[in-house]
């Protein structure tokens, strides 16, 4: 999510498709010398989800739809994450719900009840899906589908307790996330501090959250979120990881070492924040281990830890460095970053792909791709070299970097997100909405951005996830119409043409078959 929106918040208050000349042979990997050509989209500026030639979408569910069980999918879907169940056509996904516009769920009046509507409408679903003769389909009232939101009661796997509490009271603000070689998902609080504020560790009292005012009516203690969720995808079992650390944090992104331990990279999304690492203390288990923070001047993580004598000067002890992030981090001498968004791991090479979607107060508004390629390519290293992968601007075509994905061949999808306030004007004017974009590995159009897929008005695509044959692809389509003024001046109407809805998409056709499979 991206300051503009929570600028909006705070207010509350088709063009043709045109060929884009990108025609080329590319190599797979898997499959060498294999043609494939296609064509991108021009850069759209309509209320609609446009697909390129041979690429269809459709829909899969929508915000406020009935799951069953009693249960309705939430708001401002994300992350996406899938669980095989019988096999890899069948199975459950994992959907993060980021936030909730107000206007479309509940009431921008702050009352009990309102707030009661929004805190059932965050957090995630659990959702049985299943492919039926191409088209992937909800299975209703499955005994999988399942709500976590900010009234669901998580334990915080940790030793000492968390502001005088062994467990949280809900989650929300979840944006991207990760998935475990143990088969559980990893759901990243972001901008917490939109919902109950901020906890001054100084001033040690509240400050007040950024807009929806819940603190005003139920007193959390906003040093419960912030944290990476584990949540067990068949039983809805899930644990507040307090190991890896608090802060507004995008994604948890594994890899696994030779050791069999886990490395999970995340960014902190907010100007000048930190990119971590965490390296888990044992197999199986990300409940213990190290927090580092990368310097990339220097090219080398430090750990977070409470035997530094700078943290010791200034921190009680290691709950109390894990609880302030962002604090330790400047205390330690980390790099200030450009807003780290998504992280993938290049399935070929092992190099760290960093979206950093941009820095507007720095006077970068385009983003770029960051790659971080560990010494010896070894997860638990503690150097590292860095450059930049791909750069934002008018010569990339692109704007604004956030979600990662690589596809089997080792194609890198990426998606954009332009803020609400920011697209079709200025320096944006010529993006057009938001896209969905890939970079071939190979041929004649190797590292060059395409465009693949536009969203609708003032929505960005989030949470790419290809199926597990790499024929279809997942895509969550955020928060269309989040420019609107009222119900009575909407700026779109997607999906179904009354009020919008975030929902998710498939994408699926020939095309994006010749580009994944060659
Ligand atoms: Fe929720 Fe940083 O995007
Ligand atoms: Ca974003
Ligand atoms: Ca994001
Ligand atoms: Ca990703």
């Amino acid at each position: 999510m991206s300051f503009s929106r929570r600028d909006f918040l705070k207010m509350m208050g088709v063009t043709g498709l045109l060929a884009h000349p990108c025609v080329a042979p590319a190599r797979s990997l898997l499959k060498p010398i294999t043609e494939v050509t296609f064509k991108g989209i021009a850069p759209q500026f309509g209320d609609q989800l446009i697909t390129s030639a041979g690429i269809d979408w459709k829909l899969l569910i929508k915000g406020n739809d009935s799951i069953g069980n009693g249960l309705n999918f939430g708001d401002c879907n994300d992350y996406l994450q899938f669980f095989p169940l019988t096999n890899s056509n069948h199975g459950i996904l994992w959907v993060n719900h980021e936030y909730v516009n107000p206007m479309f769920f509940s009431h921008p009046d702050r009352t009990l009840a309102n707030i009661q509507l929004e805190m059932e409408a965050v957090g995630g679903s659990l959702i049985e899906i299943r492919k039926a003769d191409k088209v992937w389909e909800v299975v209703p009232n499955s005994q999988y589908n399942r709500r976590l939101n900010a009234k669901t009661i998580i334990p915080f796997a940790w030793d000492q307790p968390i502001a005088g509490k062994k467990e949280a009271i809900g989650t929300f603000a979840n944006c991207a996330g990760g998935k475990t070689p143990w088969g559980t998902v990893l759901s990243c609080e972001e901008n917490y501090d939109m919902f109950y504020g901020e906890w001054d560790r100084k001033l040690n009292k509240r400050t007040p959250s950024t807009w929806y005012g819940w603190e005003k009516f139920i007193d959390y203690n906003p040093q419960h979120y912030g944290w990476v969720v584990e949540v067990n995808p068949k039983t809805g079992d899930a644990k507040k990881l307090i190991a890896m650390g608090r802060f507004a944090r995008e994604a948890a992104t594994v890899r696994v070492a030779q050791d069999g331990r886990c490395v999970v990279y995340s960014g902190d999304d907010t100007n000048d924040e930190f990119i971590y690492k965490f390296i888990a203390a044992e197999k199986g288990s990300l409940e213990k281990g190290t927090l580092h923070i990368a310097d990339t001047l220097r090219g080398v993580w430090i750990p977070l830890a409470h035997s530094d004598s700078r943290l010791r000067k200034v921190f009680k002890d290691q709950t109390e460095i894990l609880i302030n992030c962002r604090e330790a981090g400047r205390l330690v001498g980390a790099t200030p970053q450009d807003r780290p968004e998504d992280i993938e791991i290049d399935p070929f090479t092992g190099d760290v792909l960093i979206a950093l979607t941009n820095n507007k107060t720095a006077g970068r508004p385009f983003g770029k791709i960051l790659k971080i390629s560990e010494t010896d390519n070894n997860p638990l290293s503690l150097t590292f070299k860095s450059s930049i992968y791909l750069e934002g601007g008018e010569k990339g075509g692109f704007a604004c970097p956030d979600n990662l994905a690589f596809d089997k061949r080792g194609n890198l999808w990426f998606t954009t997100d332009m803020s609400g306030n920011d697209m079709h004007k200025g320096g944006m004017k010529n993006f057009g909405n938001n896209g969905l974009f890939v970079v071939m590995r190979t041929g004649a159009q190797k590292g060059i951005p395409v465009q693949i897929a536009s969203a609708p008005t003032d929505a960005e695509f989030t949470g790419p996830l290809f199926s597990e044959d790499g024929e279809t692809l997942f895509l969550s389509v955020q928060h269309p119409g989040e420019q609107s003024k009222s119900k009575d001046s909407l700026t779109s109407h997607w999906p179904m043409g009354d009020i919008p809805r975030s929902a998710v998409v498939t994408l699926q056709g020939p095309l994006l078959k010749r580009i994944t499979h060659g």
